[in-house]
């Protein structure tokens, strides 16, 4: 039987006892996404998945998605390898701003999974915050400008409009396609979703993504995004990942935002990464 035990007050769950490289039960599945759903991350240590294995994980949780905007293992087109070398050093990191992953897409990743292969002695942990506890210890008066209300989502790393300096952007090992219009274009989701397994509220506002609040502005829009910002990505409502190799680590994208840590400068970082897609965020 699989013991969870709870990593914090708020947020993350750690699993023992539960193989991931053995076929996956239905009631082992329907574990996995209550846990998922209610936990919002799941860490199993001590997993040492294959790729077909890693694939196959990934779909007890929905169909595996291609993300067109970061170039996948050549011989793989569902799996992203998240590395940064040892000689990548003064840059920045993928993934290192608080964020959810495309959320600019009209179908935004539900879940992603990280299969952990090397890892530094120390540094490059990963963080997350609970887009659930946010939304429930959110000030009355920045709940009543959210509620009911949507966002509006630009995917301005990739496009033309909001693109980055060139600069920043060089001789990174992830490589990602940049300068395309359809980044550019805005998409609209609500402000809070439900989470539909447990029903939970969940904020989903995305400090790279989010432009503006529907019907407002980008300047009037800009103070209140970033009140909120602050206080949805308290350590109150995080927890933080200190990867092993073997490490599995599964998170909702809809519920949680993520911040990777840069700190390992000079050191090699491998985690190999699959992508599920669900229904829309409402
Ligand atoms: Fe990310």
């Amino acid at each position: 039987m699989p013991i969870l035990s709870k990593l914090t007050g708020f947020i993350g769950a750690e699993i023992e006892c539960l193989s991931l490289s053995e076929t996956i039960s239905g009631s082992g599945a329907e574990f996995l996404k209550r846990s998922l759903a209610e936990h919002q991350v799941l860490v199993l240590r001590d997993q040492y998945l294959t790729s077909p294995q890693q694939k196959a994980l990934t779909r007890v949780f929905g169909p595996a998605m291609q993300l067109r905007y970061v170039s996948p293992l050549e011989d793989d087109p569902e799996i992203i390898a998240v590395l940064k070398e040892a000689s990548e050093i003064g840059g920045g990191v993928f993934g290192g701003e608080w964020h959810a992953d495309f959320s600019f897409l009209e179908n935004p990743p539900a879940g992603s999974i990280l299969n952990a292969v090397e890892i530094p002695d120390v540094g490059g942990d990963t963080v997350w915050a609970s887009q659930t506890v946010a939304y429930r210890c959110l000030p009355d008066a920045l709940k009543s400008v959210v509620d009911g209300r949507n966002a509006v989502h630009v995917g301005k790393p990739y496009g033309v409009k909001h693109a980055p300096p060139a600069e920043t952007r060089a001789n990174a090992s992830i490589r990602m396609t940049r300068g395309d219009p359809d980044a550019d274009r805005e998409t609209f989701h609500p402000a809070v979703i439900t989470e539909p397994i447990t029903g939970a509220k969940a904020l989903f506002l995305n400090p790279i993504y989010t432009t503006r609040l529907d019907g407002m502005s980008e300047e009037e829009s800009l103070p209140v995004l970033q009140e909120i910002y602050r206080h949805c990505t308290r350590p109150d409502f995080s927890c933080r990942h200190k990867w092993q190799a073997g490490d599995v680590v599964i998170w909702d994208n809809r519920t949680t935002l993520h911040y990777a840590t840069n700190d390992y400068d000079g050191h090699r970082r491998l985690l190999y990464r699959t992508t599920f897609s669900g229904a829309a965020p409402r």
